[in-house]
């Protein structure tokens, strides 16, 4: 591992100068987002405040290659080459990215690291005639595309009012098999192989979202680089399509084995969590998450501060596994029992949640 990340270090150099060379392939991922009532809004119905994010980047082929031969050492079948190049691909700072359709022009500026983080608000009025007319979950369709390029890619936002019920749920060991005690294990569920859900969980997540009309939130450590990849996996195995909050991995953070493995999530993921219950007033939160990270710690100091908000708590472990039904048992004390439950299979998961 140690010569795996001394080779990084050197290729970081050498390779941003021969790329110059190269042909670039440029690209642009949206990650779907939410929207929120506009809280500073006084008219009747409220003004919405929408979320746009994604990133705009440039494949490095030489990066790439590099990373391909130091990974093939561990990830020995079916490295996928394009999870490589979007990993090692590098942010365009400084590029204006505009959202089409809308009554005014919307530009906003990518950030150093080539992301995409805006806000913006509409009427209720707009918001609602944007509504596809099939749509009864409430998600808008947003063109973004880089300007004066031929780049552009349709983001989805969702609708996030004050009533109803959002399904907050972790990725990685909660929904898909990732294996993330083992370093291994993490970077070949990573980079290579198709990615394999966790058994029944779509199923239920499905059921959920037609029963309660829920809306899903996915919040997950993985990187924003490799949604496209998730949202192939939630496409073929059938998940519920929603907002995702990720975080973004840049080559200052080391490498991408501590950023796998680092808990720094933990303040992003309570970040996103309390931006949901703070933007909604009545809307109530099913949390889903598993006990081989910190979620239960998360989802627990989120309970202790919105109680009445979180109808339940479900986190993901091995039935046999004692040991963490204690930890557990300590860590959520003060939560009702009636309102957290454990699961290793979708079967477990009770169809009733209110
Ligand atoms: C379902 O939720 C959407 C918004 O999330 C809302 O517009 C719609 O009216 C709801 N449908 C029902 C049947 O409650």
């Amino acid at each position: 591992m140690r010569q795996m990340y001394c080779v990084f270090v050197v290729v970081l150099f050498v390779s941003t100068a021969i790329n110059a060379f190269l042909t670039d392939k440029q690209g642009l991922i949206l990650v779907p987002s939410v929207a929120f009532r506009d809280r500073s809004s006084t008219k009747s119905p409220a003004d919405w405040t929408l979320y746009n994010q994604g990133w705009y980047y440039e494949e490095n082929p030489i990066q790439s290659f590099l990373m391909e031969k130091s990974l093939e050492l561990v990830v020995r079948q079916d490295l996928d080459s394009n999870r490589v190049k979007m990993f090692t691909a590098e942010g365009k700072d400084k590029t204006d990215l505009c959202i089409g359709g809308l009554s005014r022009p919307m530009c906003a500026k990518t950030d150093k690291d080539g992301r995409l983080k805006n806000a913006f608000t509409m009427t209720d009025q707009e918001v609602q005639a944007f509504r596809r007319s099939d749509d009864s979950r409430g998600k808008l369709l947003f063109e973004t595309s880089v300007a004066n390029k031929n780049i552009k890619e349709t983001g989805e936002i969702f609708l996030c009012d004050d009533e109803g019920i959002t399904f907050i749920s972790d990725i990685d060991d909660t929904i898909k098999v990732t294996g993330v005690t083992s370093t291994t294990q993490t970077l070949i569920n990573t980079f290579s192989g198709n990615f394999k859900a966790v058994d029944g969980m779509a199923e239920i997540y499905q059921y959920w979202q037609d029963q309660y009309n829920a809306t899903f939130a996915y919040l997950t450590a993985s990187p924003d680089q490799l949604y496209p990849f998730l949202r192939e996996f939630f496409d073929r195995t059938g998940f519920p399509s929603g907002s995702a909050h990720m975080r973004h991995f840049t080559w200052l953070d080391v490498n991408f084995i501590t950023f796998f493995m680092s808990s720094s999530y933990m303040a992003k993921k309570t970040e996103t969590l309390k931006m949901f219950l703070q933007n909604t007033r009545n809307r109530r939160f099913v949390l889903l998450g598993d006990i081989f990270q910190k979620d239960p710690d998360i989802y627990a100091n989120i309970y202790s501060q919105y109680p009445d908000r979180i109808a339940k708590i479900f986190i993901r472990k091995y039935a046999d596994d004692n040991e963490g039904q204690e930890r557990l048992e300590a860590l959520f004390n003060d939560i009702p029992r009636e309102k957290w439950g454990t699961f290793e299979k979708g079967a477990d998961l009770p169809r009733n949640v209110l």
